[in-house]
């Protein structure tokens, strides 16, 4: 489906849970945000249907966010139905990483395609304060058994804050050498708890300059998506090397994605807080070409790009959203 700024809108991410095991200070304040109540979440079963109707409008690729996805109760049978689907090619996930340990070989054998997990600093105690309760040898172990399950290419999220882990970009640059892992640097967003942090992020050609003074990077066709990372290799290295700048460039001209919030809203763009109703008419029995439609107008709201750096408004944190 074409939108009105000629980009083809293939991908939907859906959240499928507000909720998060873990409190990553640029996320979440200290005592988490405001959950919705059960009734207000999508069902499983209606977010197959959903799915349905947006694969009939031209959606072929699906991720699964959150909150963090792999706490919500069956994700192996929602990816296991979606993945059935004749329209979706492909679904996938993006999570923190901390149940992937006991999960990936059930969610490989269930179809999901790959994983992106958030993973912003390598250091243990930095690991803790970030997330405030995780553990990072769980996101390890997560890691080796997402790669041994086959759940590849494994993406490696990071968002670099100044002053906090951009000490650390190089020795996530070392590990797109050493590991078969494709690292992202990501640009951190004034959204939800970073938004009163917005001079925080490091921009890319900045990241980029400083991973190139070590390693050589060569340009990379796109890396099993279309998506926002510009991505490179590194000389000798197994893996990749990505970035994802949404605040000193945009990649709005590139943008291939719809979002379906935990509780059923559809969002044209990240950043703007028009958000379509779709559960509602789903639960007063709408048809799916009736849902097609609703995809159709939500992709038809795109606006041309997000005006993050002068502060458009925001009410939903990242959690919220799905990132
Ligand atoms: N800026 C950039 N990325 C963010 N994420 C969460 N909040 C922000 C922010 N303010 C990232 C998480 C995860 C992805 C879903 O979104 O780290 O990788
Ligand atoms: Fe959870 Fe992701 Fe937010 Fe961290 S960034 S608190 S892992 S939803």
């Amino acid at each position: 489906m074409e939108d009105n700024f000629c980009r083809q809108i293939n991908y939907l991410r859906i959240a499928i849970t507000d909720r998060c095991n873990l409190r990553c200070r640029y996320c979440m304040p200290a005592t988490g945000v405001p959950l919705k109540s059960h009734e207000d979440i999508l069902r499983l079963e209606e977010i197959v249907t959903l799915a349905r109707a947006a694969g009939s409008t031209g959606i072929n690729r699906i991720r699964l966010t959150g909150g963090e996805p792999l706490v919500r109760k069956n994700v192996v049978t929602l990816v296991r139905e979606l993945a059935k689907l004749p329209a979706i090619k492909e679904v996938s996930l993006t999570t923190n990483g901390i149940f992937l340990g006991s999960l990936a070989g059930a969610l490989k054998e269930a179809g999901l395609s790959r994983v992106n997990i958030s993973l912003d600093t390598l250091k243990k105690e930095r690991y803790r304060y970030i997330t405030r309760r995780g553990n990072l040898n769980s996101v390890w172990q997560g890691i080796r058994v997402a790669l041994a399950a086959g759940l590849t290419p494994v993406k490696i999220n990071v968002v670099v804050t100044r002053g906090f882990n951009d000490d650390e970009i190089l020795d996530f640059a070392r590990l797109a050498i050493e590991e078969p892992l494709h690292i992202r640097f990501i640009e951190l967003m004034p959204i939800g708890a970073a938004a009163a942090s917005a001079g925080g992020y490091v921009p890319m050609d900045e990241i980029k300059s400083r991973v190139e003074r070590v390693y050589h990077l060569e340009p990379l066709a796109d890396l099993a998506t279309n998506g926002p990372a510009v991505n490179f290799k590194v000389a000798g290295g197994q893996g990749s090397i990505g970035f994802i700048s949404a605040m000193s460039s945009h990649f709005c001209h590139r943008c291939n994605r719809l979002r379906l919030t935990a509780d059923g809203k559809l969002r044209p763009c990240l950043y703007w807080d028009g958000e379509i109703d779709v559960k509602g008419p789903l639960r007063a029995g709408a048809s799916e070409a009736e849902l097609a439609a609703i995809f159709a107008r939500a992709v038809s709201l795109k606006p041309a790009e997000h005006h993050m750096e002068t502060g458009w408004r925001q009410t939903r944190v990242m959690s919220q959203i799905g990132g």
